[in-house]
């Protein structure tokens, strides 16, 4: 019995991906590129996005902002945020997944793309994610070292005049065991779509191979788009 409900979610997982590449393939064609940015706390996700919608022009929804913003707000919705956010911790999908669909809604007429910054943490945030909002074309995966990690947000919180409540050690380590937790099973699930690049370097050379792998994802729309 357990075998059989093994092997059922195993073939449901197959169909999904399946499904889920075949709309990948679909929208490849028509719609404007959305790309996951993906790797630990403090790798330089939110760096490198600055930096690719100077030169493209894309939208720039970070996860970790929506949810600040929120908190900012003072609701109760957002204390509750707050409370997950400064241990470490993951906010419910349904949330992150929400304020995330909402902003894609507002921009959708009028963006070049979409840059995903902080999503998705754990492989079914993806899932969900390309059921309910769209397949994402391309995922750019910023490997870095705990120690790395550790050392830039440090330097961060001591640089900024008003510090993160999760930029202490304590809290770092936490988002660096999550981080670790679920990373493995979304670069398996995305295989197909990741890049991973090296971000122990200087800024400017990591984002060289940023702009090699979005160029690439353009052309690919281009002649898909070209084929229709
Ligand atoms: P979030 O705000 O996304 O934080 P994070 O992932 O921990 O990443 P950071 O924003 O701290 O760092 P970064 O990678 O953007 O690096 P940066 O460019 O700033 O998430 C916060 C929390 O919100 C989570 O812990 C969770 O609770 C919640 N949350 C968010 N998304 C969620 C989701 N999908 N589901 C559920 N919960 C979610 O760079 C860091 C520093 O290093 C900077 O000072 C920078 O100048 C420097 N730097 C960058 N690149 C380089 C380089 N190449 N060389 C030297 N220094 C560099």
């Amino acid at each position: 019995m357990l075998f059989m409900c093994h092997q059922m979610a195993m073939k449901k997982e197959a169909q999904d991906k399946l499904k889920a590449e075949e709309l990948r393939k679909a929208q490849a064609a028509t719609e404007v590129p959305i790309i996951w940015i993906l790797g630990g706390p403090g790798c330089g996700k939110g760096t490198q996005c600055a930096k690719i919608v100077e030169k493209y022009g894309f939208t720039h929804l970070s996860s970790g902002d929506l949810l600040r913003n929120e908190v900012a707000s003072g609701s109760d919705k957002g204390r509750e945020l707050q409370a997950i956010m400064s241990s470490g911790q993951l906010v419910p999908n349904e949330h992150v997944l929400s304020l995330l669909n909402d902003a894609i809604a507002r921009e959708k007429g009028s963006s070049k793309g979409f840059l995903i910054d902080g999503y998705p943490r754990e492989k079914n945030q993806g899932i969900a994610f390309e059921q309910r909002i769209a397949p994402a074309d391309l995922a750019l995966y910023f490997e870095c070292s705990e120690d790395t990690m550790l050392k830039r947000i440090m330097a961060r919180a001591n640089a900024a005049a008003v510090k993160r409540a999760d930029d202490n050690e304590e809290t770092i380590r936490a988002r660096l065991q999550t981080f670790n937790y679920n990373t493995t099973a979304i670069l398996d699930q995305y295989v197909n779509i990741t890049v991973k690049i090296n971000a122990e370097r200087d800024v400017d050379d990591i984002f060289l191979e940023v702009v090699q792998a979005i160029d690439c994802i353009l052309q690919k729309k281009a002649k898909a788009a070209a084929q229709c």
